[in-house]
């Protein structure tokens, strides 16, 4: 993944609640591809893999077995400026903080059921996007 991919995740909390499509629909709506997506869930061993960067937090322990507690989609999406343009279209990471209209304040229930999840960096789209795909998958 270049400078025009990131990676996404629907969260336990959107997923159970069949927002799924709604969320995709506002992915697509705001100019992004869909280039890989699945439907899994993730063990509490892969859920804590995947937030180590938030192990010494005190909210780790809570966040695993909340990513953990549910199926997830997990998706590349390509897009120029992808990173950053979809932090926007998320919102902040608290729902009551989020913009109006954002992904986060139309479907977020709390700041850890916050809906869905997006890269930080290019770096990070690019290992968090091989995480959950393989080349192979990847078109
Ligand atoms: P994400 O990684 O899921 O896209 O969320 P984010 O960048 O907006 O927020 P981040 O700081 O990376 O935190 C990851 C997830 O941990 C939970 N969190 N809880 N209780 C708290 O203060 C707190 N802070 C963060 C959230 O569920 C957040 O999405
Ligand atoms: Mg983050």
């Amino acid at each position: 993944m270049s400078g025009n991919r990131t990676f996404t995740m629907i969260k336990p909390d959107a997923v159970i609640a069949g927002n799924t499509g709604g969320i995709t629909k506002m992915i697509e709506a705001a100019g992004f591809k869909i280039i890989a997506m699945k439907k899994t869930q993730l063990s509490a061993a892969l859920a804590g893999k995947f937030y180590e960067v938030h192990k010494a937090r005190p909210f780790y322990g809570e966040l695993v077995a909340y990513m953990s507690s549910g199926a997830i989609v997990p998706m590349i999406l390509e897009k120029e400026n992808a990173v950053e343009d979809f932090r926007k279209l998320i919102g902040a990471t608290d729902p009551k903080k989020a913009e109006p209209g954002t992904i986060r304040a139309v479907f977020a229930k709390s700041i850890d059921a916050n809906a869905i999840h997006g890269s930080d960096s290019d770096a990070n789209a690019e290992i968090e996007g091989s995480f959950f795909f393989s080349q192979f998958e990847r078109f």
